[in-house]
């Protein structure tokens, strides 16, 4: 597979400031503790607040990547925002980045949508922009911002989560350069959706995995066509991840796939070997903000760059991206000379470190507060909030210009 001079020029993450432990939720429930930190992966779940959305979340973290890439407004011309957590059926969340960014009115933006698959479509358009020669020296900003709801009190709940990812996409990147043949699969089912009335998602939870796993099959499938095995060539593999063991099953299911010639006990030794190395490192933003929908992949990914640093320079990255529904997609990129001194920029532990953790009955307040929409904005640290709405109008606040 031959690797082309398009990709993540640099990448930006955001995640609420506030947390919530998931044994205090367990303790709460009446559910295991370990059901959750062993069964599902998960140890906690960023807790928006009530000041914060999807346009919050992702103005947040396309501020962080515009400012560690050094990258003015002016340099955007197409800035697509996927999401399904829209604040609005109509107005695209694209447009309240685009003003609170302070991007040029010379930039086509808009919001797209296919679950948690909506983050990598922008992803794919916009390098596809790029490659046309449409954006004509200029980059694109993809931001993948997301609030996972279930209902109070369902299984569900424990794999809620917020946060964003924004990603500069351009030629001759400085972060990672992305390969221009991807595998897809593409299927109509009923695992994962969220009736236009409705904030928080319904879910057939066990077939969702199932539907998730198909997907990869078939993706990965599309991605080799007859060429062998990619596994051996990859430093890291990153997986969607709406729970951290659906992680853990997608590999097993990739190393079925990729050796279908081993028997069970060597397939098992392979996977075991493999995840260690390849897999479960970069799972921990998973495994403290939750699910994050369109994020989920870019969070993963945020954090391998962050922690190998340097050390990934010329190294080949896996990705399965996955929106219920269904889409799935298998792609890589390769980290390019010089990447370390971008993902050192990112900021993924520092966030991590400066989080509140709530008690249950906070994390239930700032549910029923967040539903009526809005309050005055807190000093948390972070540069947009939602101050209010009026007259059916959302309101934001930015605190100091980007530029
Ligand atoms: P559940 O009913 O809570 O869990 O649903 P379970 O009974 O299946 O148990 C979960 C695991 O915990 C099992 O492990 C149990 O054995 C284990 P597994 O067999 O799977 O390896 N377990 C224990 N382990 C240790 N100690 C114990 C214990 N008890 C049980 N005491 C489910 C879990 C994920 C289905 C639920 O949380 C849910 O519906 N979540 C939402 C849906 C979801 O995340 N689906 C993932 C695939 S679809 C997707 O990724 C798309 C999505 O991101 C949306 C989008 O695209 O927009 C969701």
């Amino acid at each position: 597979m031959t690797t082309t001079d398009v990709g993540i020029d640099q990448l930006g993450i955001y995640v609420p400031r506030h947390a919530l432990p998931l044994d205090r939720l367990a303790a709460a429930r009446g559910v295991p503790p370990e059901k959750i930190s062993v069964g599902l992966g998960a140890l906690a779940m960023a807790v928006p607040a009530p000041w914060e959305d999807t346009v919050t979340l992702g103005a947040n973290a396309a501020a962080r990547a515009l400012r560690a890439g050094g990258i003015a407004p002016d340099e955007i011309g197409l800035l697509v925002v996927g999401t399904e957590t829209a604040v609005d059926h109509a107005k695209p969340a694209s447009i309240f980045l685009h003003e609170l960014l302070g991007l040029t009115s010379r930039c086509r933006t808009f919001e797209l949508k296919h679950a948690c698959y909506g983050g990598t479509a922008g992803v794919m358009m916009a390098v596809d922009w790029v490659r046309s020669g449409a954006a004509r020296g200029r980059k694109a900003l993809v931001v993948a911002t997301d609030i996972a709801r279930y209902d109070l009190g369902s299984s569900a709940e424990f794999t809620q989560g917020a946060g964003a990812a924004a990603l500069v996409i351009g030629a001759e990147p400085r972060l990672l350069a992305l390969d221009a043949g991807t595998g897809v699969y593409a299927s109509n089912v009923w695992d994962f959706w969220r009736p236009l009335d409705r904030r928080e998602a319904l879910v057939d939870g066990k077939f969702s995995v199932d539907c998730y796993l198909d997907a990869l099959g078939g993706a990965l499938a599309d991605y080799r066509g007859d060429a062998a095995p990619v596994m051996e060539r990859m430093t890291a593999l990153l997986y969607h991840t709406p729970f951290p063991k659906m992680a853990q099953k997608a590999h097993r299911r990739l190393v079925e796939r990729e050796h279908p010639e081993l028997d069970p006990d060597a397939q098992t030794a392979l996977f075991e070997r493999s995840y260690a190395e390849l897999v479960e490192p970069w799972l921990w933003l998973a495994r403290q903000a939750g699910n994050t929908y369109t994020a989920s992949l870019y969070l993963g990914l945020a954090w391998l760059a962050e922690q190998r640093g340097a050390a990934l320079e010329g190294r080949d990255v896996g990705l399965f991206s996955y929106g219920s529904g269904c889409q799935g997609e298998f792609f890589s990129g390769r980290f390019v000379a010089g990447s370390g001194a971008h993902a050192a920029r990112i900021g993924a532990a520092a966030l991590l470190a400066d989080r509140v953790l709530l008690d249950v009955a906070q994390y239930e307040d700032f549910v029923r507060e967040g539903a009526r929409g809005g309050t005055p904005s807190i000093d948390d640290g972070a540069l947009c909030h939602l101050t209010g709405v009026s007259d059916h109008k959302r309101h934001y606040g930015r605190q100091e210009a980007i530029a």
